[in-house]
């Protein structure tokens, strides 16, 4: 049988959610699917950055719901501008269902409902008078809350908002009432729901809604991936493309993916990228050592630049103060096995060395370094409870840049080098060898 040939930059997918190497979230999968069928329920959807939520919420939306709207909020986005995003996917929702029904011959009247016209065409009146370029636009009195829910309700819709801990915090109760509204719906609409996604460690930092609504909110955490789910995307990649990788190979691709499935894609499309395999190779390719280095070399070259500003970020003190607690803290992980501590014993090994170090504190200032304003170099890990350096790469830059950053008096990082990277990598690894297994 002639195997079916997949480009691989569909395979490996480091920046868009995966389709053919997705691996079922064993763990929020039952939840996530109870909470996508059972009518009125709303959704908060949270993680860290690159642990798979819009990867997993696209699936399983795929295999619940006709249809879905996604809006994507940025940084400073105004609760209006959801809205209306929300509201102009519809458009092309009724005009899509209107030629697609008539062209196949079905007689069932899709036109759009007369609100729906009506709000559409005082939109049309406002940007006339407003001029094209308005950024937010001024939402007509008529598109209330209930009537948005009715007209995203008859679509048969629900609605995903992405990064929604981006809008600005004074926007965000807007959307607590308005998914109160869409409870109320449930009766006339039962899949009309909202599900919020956020790169957050709690669902309250997602969106703070009001404690009555706490039974028909369902809280969903997607935690990182566990070594198996990270081995099985290799697996299923190596097949879809007909390479194969030597098992010493899969499990530094899971060492370094520190459980983080954005890494894992990436590092695998720079080996076949190195190993010049573009589409499903005709006979079987084996990965050398050779494409594992460039591979890897180029994972640090591209994130070099993030690295630094990440870095600046979490250095960068507003107040002097006695303690510069972020180098302090970042300098005392470094020695844990793998950069990572659990809270306690990170606060003895810093007070060992300065005694008069406060206790005080030190647990905001830890879940602060993982949070974007403070370059989130470090990640919680629920499983074990301790914290660890976001990826196992900042962990080499923080080591091999050590002398340079934490004994200058200067506030900043340093420029990378990726000599020095890969060495401390390399040292790291050794430490650590990933058993070899089969
Ligand atoms: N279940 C999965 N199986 C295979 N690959 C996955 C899976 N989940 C995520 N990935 C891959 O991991 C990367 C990150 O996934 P995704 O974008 O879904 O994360 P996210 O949690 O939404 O991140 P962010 O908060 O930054 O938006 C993507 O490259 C995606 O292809
Ligand atoms: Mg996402």
């Amino acid at each position: 049988m002639r195997q079916e040939i997949h480009q691989t930059n569909e395979v490996f997918t480091p920046s868009k959610p995966a389709k053919k190497t997705f691996i079922e979230r064993e763990t929020v999968r039952e939840k996530l699917v109870r909470a996508l069928m059972t009518p009125g329920k709303q959704i908060v959807v949270f993680g860290h950055s690159g642990v798979g939520k819009s990867t997993l919420l696209q699936n399983k939306l795929l295999q619940t719901y006709e249809h879905h709207i996604t809006t994507r909020c940025m940084r400073g986005m105004k609760f209006d501008q959801i809205i209306f995003d929300a509201f102009s996917q519809l458009d092309s929702y009724y005009i899509s269902e209107k030629t697609q029904k008539n062209e196949i011959g079905f007689k069932i009247s899709v036109e759009p409902p007369k609100l729906f016209t009506d709000i559409k065409s005082q939109f049309e009146i406002h940007r006339k008078s407003e001029g094209q370029n308005k950024l937010t636009p001024i939402i007509p009195p008529q598109l209330t809350p209930p009537t948005l829910g009715k007209l995203i309700g008859e679509s048969n819709a629900c609605w995903v908002i992405e990064d929604f801990h981006k809008i600005e915090d004074g926007e965000k109760h807007y959307l607590s009432q308005l998914m109160k509204v869409f409870m109320d719906l449930s009766d006339d609409y039962p899949s009309l729901k909202i599900i919020a996604i956020g790169a957050t460690n709690t669902a309250r930092q997602v969106i703070d809604y009001d404690p009555e609504m706490k039974h028909r909110v369902s809280e969903i955490h997607v935690p990182l991936m566990t070594a198996e789910e990270i081995k099985s995307i290799v697996v299923k990649g190596e097949a879809l493309l007909n390479i194969g990788f030597p098992e010493l190979f899969k499990n530094l691709i899971v060492q370094h993916s520190a459980g983080m499935a954005s890494v894992a894609h990436t590092l695998c499309l720079n080996i076949c990228y190195s190993a010049n395999v573009l589409e499903t190779a005709p006979s079987s390719i084996k990965i050398t050592k050779k494409n594992w280095d460039e591979a890897l070399l180029s994972y640090i070259e591209e994130s070099s630049d993030n690295i630094q500003s990440s870095f600046e970020k979490a250095l960068n003190q507003k107040r002097k103060s006695k303690f510069h607690h972020e180098k302090i803290i970042i300098q005392a992980l470094c020695d844990f096995k793998n950069g990572e501590a659990g809270r306690l014993d990170l606060l003895q090994k810093i007070q060992r060395e300065f005694p008069e170090y406060p206790n005080t504190g030190f647990k905001q200032r830890l879940e602060k370094l993982s949070l974007p304003e403070k370059g989130r170099i470090l990640k919680f890990n629920e499983n074990s409870g301790t914290f660890s350096f976001y990826d196992p790469i900042y962990h080499a830059y923080a080591l091999a840049h050590r002398r340079a950053i934490f004994e200058s008096k200067e506030n900043s990082s340093i420029s990378p080098e990726v000599t020095a990277f890969l060495e401390a990598l390399e040292e790291l690894l050794s430490k650590n060898k990933p058993a070899e297994v089969e």
